[in-house]
């Protein structure tokens, strides 16, 4: 599909920087979109745009809403909406510097940047607890089948919601687990990526298996390990045709199914969490005709 922005179907890159943006109290932000939607290609910097975004403008998406807030037995899945947000993506994290002081500069007649993340491959593409991520992501028309919007005519074809949440890894308590702990609370083998038959129910591949949810709840998962000084985790980014597929998993993972939490809590939880509608493409620029720009 030639409209989808292309970061969206691309694996995640060497180098990643991610800028929040809220939007500046009383602006009408349609300008600074309009300078956005002509600046962005979708594959170097790929954008999504935030409800309350739209609200300012009166305009809006069926289907973006706003990050659930759920709370399960000592966990707590926050919520924090903003309105824009830019995932940068590249090779080099000078270049990304520079790209994203511009965006900055050019977007602040209406945007503050709220948030800066910087984020980086490990390995050939492992969260930082060293196990691969990504290994049940679909591919090719599979992909496009979960993560991108068709049949609703031009301005959402082509679009994709994704939900953003920024992990924070508590690496002493995951270092005293012992390796088959480790590899029971992922449900996978560090040490060859082998699925564990036997893995317990609370194993996040089994909470999270995709097929076993019905509808199946498949989604496009572009997530990359993130640091800042000695704090770091996984910056979690799902895109979906919808949100439900993503909603599903989340709830089964926070235990609100059957009273099971996902093992991965023990050693690791979200600090934040946004949702956005990541418009298509046209003629190589963001489309954002469904808002009426
Ligand atoms: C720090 C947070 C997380 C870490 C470290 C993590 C890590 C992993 C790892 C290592 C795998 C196994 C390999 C693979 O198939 O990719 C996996 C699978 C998966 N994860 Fe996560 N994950 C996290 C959060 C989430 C969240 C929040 C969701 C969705 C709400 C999710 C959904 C999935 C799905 C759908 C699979 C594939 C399951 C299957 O069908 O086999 N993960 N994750």
């Amino acid at each position: 599909m030639n409209n989808v922005q292309p970061g969206i179907l691309a694996p995640p890159p060497l180098q990643a920087r991610y800028l929040v943006f809220t939007q500046k109290p009383g602006t009408n932000a349609l300008g600074a979109l309009q300078i956005l939607s002509n600046l962005v290609d979708g594959e170097k910097t790929v954008v999504g745009l935030g409800q309350s975004l739209l609200l300012s403008l009166e305009e809006s998406i069926e289907g973006l809403r706003t990050f659930p807030s759920y709370v399960g037995a000592s966990i707590e899945i926050p919520s924090t909406p903003v309105a824009l947000w830019c995932w940068l993506r590249g090779d080099e994290q000078g270049e990304l510097l520079h790209r994203g002081r511009f965006l900055q500069k050019t977007l602040s007649s209406a945007f503050h940047l709220e948030k800066v993340i910087d984020a980086f491959r490990y390995g050939p593409g492992h969260d930082l607890t060293g196990y691969e991520d990504g290994t049940e992501n679909p591919e090719g028309a599979d992909a496009i089948e979960a993560a991108i919007v068709r049949g609703q005519g031009e301005g959402l074809d082509g679009s994709s919601f994704v939900a953003v949440q920024q992990w924070l890894h508590n690496f002493d308590q995951f270092e005293s687990m012992s390796a088959e702990e480790q590899d029971n609370s992922i449900g996978r083998r560090k040490s060859d990526n082998e699925e564990l038959e036997d893995a317990p129910s609370s194993a996040h591949v089994k909470r999270t298996a995709q097929e076993s949810f019905e509808p199946e709840a498949f989604i496009l998962r572009r997530s990359t390990p993130w640091s800042e000084g000695n704090r770091a985790g996984l910056v979690f980014v799902a895109f979906g045709k919808s949100f439900d597929a993503f909603e599903v998993l989340l709830k089964r993972m926070v235990g609100l199914e059957d009273g099971i939490p996902d093992a991965l809590f023990q050693f690791t939880r979200p600090i934040n969490g946004s949702y956005f509608w990541c418009p298509p493409l046209k003629e190589g620029y963001l489309d954002l005709s469904a808002l009426g720009i």
